[in-house]
């Protein structure tokens, strides 16, 4: 009896000593386990008296319930420290500095575009779209380019060969807007357009601003403010502009718009060529329901890459789209 008390003074006091699970498994498996000391001690009541094993079998039982609940809150307490330590160590400084990350910029043709409707919104104009897969009828029926009419050899069209093709231009939004509703129409029409077309100067994807305004009693003078207004908040400066008569089949008259150029900036001086527009072709209102004694318009249309190069300073157009980030870093 002696014996199975110091048993479990001794046990109890090395189980409470124990500072880690598996030290306390150790302990577990010496006086618990297979060959373990209480185990031999239930073993040996084979030997004994019935009355001597009776008596000393229940005091074994009891030690045995006694460690194994020593055990279990031993193992408790520990996990518990355990996962306290953990937290602790995984523990996040939020005010910590951070590491410096690399930070993204627009692309510079990105950069032209929206400063392009940033200025446009602001004089009132609405942002549209339309789908860069168009048909016949959108990219060039309804603009007034009858079939066979020279003025589609200009555009390099890609054709998908099922009468669907690329827009050549950001033009036939001009007609899904006036199809959808009635004037007036204050819309510009930023997007991709698509020519078949490679070289210096020509990407066989580029980008276009369209614009189109129509109600009552609009006249080229009211287009010619606008875009003039327009080209002086875009390069920030005081510009000279001309209207050069020229020829659209879905405007009449038509005009391109050049502005007048100092050199300086390795950019060629005198007068560069940045869009084209003009009064919104009769048979182009006429054919969307719109009547042309009631309402009159003006169209524009602008390059934007051709925009960013003279603003930015870029003198080859290539380098918009080779993704050399010394170059693209600059804009950032
Ligand atoms: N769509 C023409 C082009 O891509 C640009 C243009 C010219 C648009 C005159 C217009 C306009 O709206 O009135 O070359």
């Amino acid at each position: 009896m002696d014996t199975v008390t110091d048993l479990q003074t001794r046990a109890l006091a090395e189980i409470s000593a124990s500072d880690s699970l598996q030290q306390l498994d150790e302990l577990r498996v010496r006086y618990l386990g297979k060959k373990g000391e209480i185990t031999a001690q239930l073993k040996s009541l084979g030997s004994m008296e019935p009355d001597q094993r009776r008596s000393f079998g229940q005091a074994v039982n009891a030690v045995r319930d006694a460690l194994n609940q020593a055990i279990n809150a031993r193992r408790k307490a520990l996990e518990t420290e355990a996962l306290e330590q953990k937290l602790l160590s995984e523990k996040v400084d939020v005010t910590l500095p951070g590491r410096g990350e690399q930070r993204g910029g627009l692309h510079p043709v990105t950069m032209a575009m929206e400063r392009a409707i940033s200025i446009f919104t602001r004089l009132g104009f609405d942002v549209a779209t339309g789908p860069e897969v168009e048909d016949d009828h959108y990219n060039f029926e309804s603009l007034n380019f009858p079939p066979h009419h020279p003025a589609r050899a200009m555009h390099d069209t890609f054709y998908f060969g099922d009468g669907r093709l690329l827009r050549t231009h950001t033009s036939p939004v001009q007609i899904r807007v006036m199809e959808k509703s009635d004037p007036p129409y204050r819309i510009i029409a930023p997007g991709k357009v698509y020519r078949s077309d490679s070289d210096q100067t020509h990407t066989p994807m580029f980008h276009q601003v369209e614009g189109l305004l129509v109600g009552r009693n609009v006249s080229m003078a009211d287009l010619k403010g606008v875009l003039h207004t327009f080209v002086n908040a875009f390069f920030e400066r005081s510009l000279a502009v001309r209207f050069r008569p020229s020829y659209f089949p879905f405007t009449e008259p038509s005009a391109e718009v050049d502005i007048g150029w100092e050199k300086g900036d390795g950019s060629e001086s005198g007068w560069l060529e940045i869009l084209g527009c003009g009064m919104v072709h009769p048979n182009v209102l006429r054919g969307c329901g719109v009547d042309p004694e009631e309402f009159t318009g003006y169209a524009f249309g602008m390059g934007v890459e051709r925009m960013a190069m003279l603003r930015y300073g870029v003198t080859d157009l290539r380098q918009f789209f080779e993704n050399d980030l010394e170059f693209l870093r600059q804009f950032h």
